[in-house]
């Protein structure tokens, strides 16, 4: 049996063709992210969902339709089959009735990037790979590095000084090189690029999108939500946007099912939603262009989404396009506000960037763009408990001889 069915690389602006079997960063002609390509023909003939229900309840379950070549090149600490979970409170609250939580903060290392970490390392491993370098809003660069001790792989973190505290934290625990900067992940970008340029080949750079193999890790949420749902697909996905990456994803992966014939009908509309203080896209998308600008003095308690200028915009202003999807803002007071309002009816403490599209989803809703009776899905992408400022604690301190009555 093989495991995985990857064919080759392919450009994602220009469809020029790369060879798989060896590290790649962008493409060489015009210096866009490539895309993982699959004999889809050989999967079809070689598993079915029927198979795939039988594997272990993990994103490996998957492995035809991931990189990596040989089994025991893949690094995993469990990844994968987080819970699409029913919202009937929260959901009849804001006139959602069919609304699901996907809970990405059920997953190692307390966020969805375990997923892009867990493929992108296992591959980089395999191909020979032993030194990388990432700059990252937090949890990217913690995944990795964690992944990274995992697959005995050295890495070098640099992230904005103003990044979740605790992905320091697991960085330094997981002894890897990290570095902090005094300004966004687009500096951490740059110093990253010259720490590569100057390593003639002896760091690989794994920032988002630069390497083709995240994004394959990522894509497991959309092959998911679909077996998840009885090989069917909701009629809307929202998901919090900073690179993009999972968005690109879950619309590759869905692009793949519908070409195995997994599932059919029309692709659900992908919402991209972005914060108020940081929003290319959304203003790229409302302006009607292909890709977009940077966004100078970008800001937002979301943290993970402050991402001023994605490599990948064209592929995520794409992917809404054609799924007749949308992009839309919310403010900081917003998702701090559904934040408590999704843990007080439903008991989940999720992530700001996860409440980022909760409030999406109802500002959607509110002005008709989702129907009362359409079955929604909201990415939480990470873990609350990672973010203990989002939520201010004025409890009294009692005396040990206190009473309450
Ligand atoms: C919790 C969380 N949600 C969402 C994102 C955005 O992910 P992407 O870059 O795939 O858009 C990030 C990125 O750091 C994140 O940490
Ligand atoms: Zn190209």
């Amino acid at each position: 049996m093989t495991f995985s069915q990857l064919s080759h690389l392919e450009c994602g602006r220009c469809g020029a063709v790369h060879d798989s079997e060896r590290p790649q960063n962008l493409c060489t002609k015009c210096s866009s992210p490539l895309l993982a390509r699959y004999d889809l023909a050989a999967v079809r003939a070689s598993v079915s969902p029927a198979d795939i229900a039988q594997r272990t309840p993990d994103l490996w379950r998957y492995h035809e339709l991931l990189p990596v070549r040989d089994p025991s090149a893949v690094t995993t600490l469990g990844e994968g089959m987080t819970p699409l979970l029913p919202m009937p409170r929260y959901g009849e609250r804001i006139g959602l009735p069919r609304l699901l939580m996907k809970d990405e903060g059920l997953i190692p290392t307390g966020s969805f990037k375990a997923r892009g970490a867990a493929v992108g390392v296992s591959r980089a491993a395999e191909l020979g790979i032993k030194r990388l370098a990432m700059p990252t809003n937090g949890n990217a660069g913690a995944a990795w590095a964690l992944y990274g001790a995992r697959a005995g792989l050295a890495a070098t973190v640099v992230m904005p000084v103003d990044a979740p505290e605790i992905t320091r934290r697991e960085c330094v625990a997981s002894g890897t090189d990290l570095h902090l900067v005094d300004g966004l992940i687009s500096d951490a970008g740059r110093i990253v690029g010259e720490l590569v340029a100057a390593s003639e080949g002896r760091v690989f750079d794994t920032s988002t999108l630069k390497e083709p193999y995240r994004i394959e890790g990522k894509k497991t949420m959309g092959i998911e939500i679909a077996e998840q749902l009885g090989w069917r697909t909701p009629d809307v996905i929202l998901y919090p946007t900073g690179g993009g990456v999972g968005l690109i994803g879950i619309h590759k992966a869905l692009n793949e099912l519908r070409e195995l014939g997994w599932i059919s009908g029309p692709s659900p509309r992908l919402v991209a939603v972005q914060a108020e203080g940081c929003a290319p896209i959304v203003r790229a998308f409302e302006r009607g262009e292909p890709e977009s600008q940077f966004w100078a003095d970008s800001r937002t308690v979301a943290f993970g989404i402050n991402v001023p200028k994605p490599l990948g915009d064209f592929l995520i202003l794409r992917a809404l396009a054609e799924t007749s999807g949308t992009a839309i803002t919310v403010t900081d007071a917003e998702l701090l506000a559904e934040l408590r309002e999704v843990a007080a009816l439903e008991g989940a403490y999720v992530c700001p960037e996860g409440a980022a599209a909760f409030a999406a989803a109802r500002k959607l809703r509110a002005s008709g763009w989702i129907g009362a009776d359409e079955e929604v899905v909201v990415l939480n992408t990470g873990a609350g408990i990672k973010y203990p400022q989002t939520v201010p604690v004025d409890a009294p301190i009692l005396p040990v001889d206190g009473h309450l009555v």
